[in-house]
C-alpha cells in the first residue's frame, strides 16, 4: 500500500495509481492522529512539507516502509535520521522548482522594492492622488544595486541569473558547489548583510540556519535594504525582522514563508513595508506536475528495488 498523505496532481494521482494499492488524502493536510493511522502498514508514503515525518510517524507506519518521498526540495518536515536508523530511504524533488521559485522571489524583490502593494492600495482606498516627484520613492534596482544571496545553490543561482538581467550585483555566501565564471562575489554572511540592497535567503532550514537572519543580522542591514524569504521561514527570527520594519533598521521585507506556518504573525500584517504571500514559490501548474511526478517516480524506483533517483539519505 502507498499512503499519500495530499492529493497530487491529477497527473501524479493516476502514476501512483498504477503502481498498486493507494490509500489518499485530501486536499487539507490530515490532523495527526489520522496521519499516524493511515500510514499502518505503507511501503511507500508520499508526503508534503505540511506532515511531520518522524519516529512516532515512522513506526506507526511499521516495518513494512521502504520510501518516504517528500513533494519538496527541502526536506526539514523529515526526521532523516530517525529514517536511515530504520532502513527507510528518503526523497526530495531537487531541480524541478528552482526556475518557478526564483521567479516568485523576483516578483517579491520588485514587490518590495518598488512599494507596488503601496501603489495598489492607495488607488483602492479611493484617495486622491497625481503624479509628483516624491511620490511613492522605492529603491531602484537597475542603478547599481547589489543583491546578497544566501545560499548559492540551484535557487540561489536561478535567482542571480534573472538579477543580472535587472543589472544587479551579485554577492553571494559561499556554497559547497563553487561558482563558474559568472559574474558573482562570495563574501562571508556579514560582509554580504552589509553591503547589499536586497538580500534574498535560499538556504535550507537546518539547525545551523534556524534564525541566521536575527537581531544582530538585521542590524547590519541598510537602513534602505529590503529582505526577502522564499525559503524557510524559521531562517529569520520573525519577531526581530518585525521590529526592524517597525523602526527602521531596515525598509521592507517579502516574504512566502513564515516561522509558524500556516499562522502568519499578526504584526507582520499590520505592517505596510511587507509583501507577503502563502508559500506560493513553487506554485506554477508545470513546476507542481514536475514535483509530484518526481515523488511519484522515486517511490516507483524503490518499490521495483531500484536506487531512488534523487535521495535525501
Ligand atoms: C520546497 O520544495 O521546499 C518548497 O518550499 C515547496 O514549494
Amino acid at each position: 500500500m502507498i499512503y499519500v498523505t495530499r492529493l497530487l496532481t491529477d497527473t501524479a494521482m493516476a502514476q501512483v495509481r498504477a503502481l498498486g494499492e493507494v490509500r489518499a488524502g485530501g486536499d487539507d493536510p490530515p490532523a495527526r492522529a489520522e496521519l499516524l493511522e493511515r500510514a499502518e502498514g505503507a511501503r511507500a508514503v508520499v508526503c508534503t512539507l505540511t506532515e511531520r515525518i518522524d519516529a512516532e510517524f515512522l513506526d506507526a507506519a511499521g516495518p513494512r516502509l521502504e520510501v518516504v518521498a517528500n513533494v519538496a526540495v527541502g526536506y526539514d518536515n523529515i526526521d532523516v535520521p530517525a529514517a536511515t536508523e530504520r532502513g527507510v530511504r528518503v526523497t526530495n524533488t531537487p531541480g524541478v522548482l528552482d526556475g518557478a521559485t526564483a521567479d516568485l522571489t523576483m516578483a517579491l524583490i520588485l514587490a518590495a522594492s518598488r512599494r507596488v502593494l503601496d501603489g495598489d492600495r492607495l488607488l483602492r482606498s479611493r484617495t486622491p492622488w497625481v503624479w509628483g516627484p516624491r511620490m511613492l520613492l522605492g529603491l531602484d534596482l537597475s542603478a547599481g544595486a547589489t543583491l546578497g544571496i544566501v545560499g548559492y545553490g540551484r535557487i540561489g543561482r536561478a535567482v542571480a541569473r534573472r538579477a543580472r538581467a535587472f543589472d544587479l550585483k551579485i554577492l553571494a555566501t559561499p556554497s559547497s558547489a563553487p561558482p563558474g565564471d559568472e559574474p558573482v562575489e562570495i563574501v562571508d554572511l556579514d560582509t554580504l548583510l552589509e553591503r547589499s540592497d536586497v538580500v534574498s535567503l535560499h538556504c535550507p532550514l537546518t539547525p545551523g540556519t534556524r534564525h541566521l537572519i536575527d537581531e544582530r543580522a538585521l542590524a547590519r542591514m541598510k537602513p534602505t535594504s529590503v529582505l526577502v524569504n522564499t525559503a524557510r521561514g524559521g531562517i529569520v527570527d520573525e519577531r526581530a525582522l518585525v521590529t526592524a520594519l517597525r523602526t527602521g533598521v531596515i525598509a521592507a521585507a517579502g516574504l512566502d514563508v513564515f516561522e509558524g506556518e500556516p499562522s502568519v504573525n499578526p504584526a507582520l500584517l499590520e505592517l505596510g513595508n511587507v509583501v507577503i504571500t502563502p508559500h506560493i514559490g513553487s506554485a506554477g501548474t508545470v513546476t507542481r506536475e514536475r514535483m509530484c511526478g518526481l515523488a511519484v517516480a522515486n517511490v516507483a524506483d524503490v518499490l521495483s528495488g531500484a536506487a531512488p533517483r534523487t535521495p535525501v539519505n
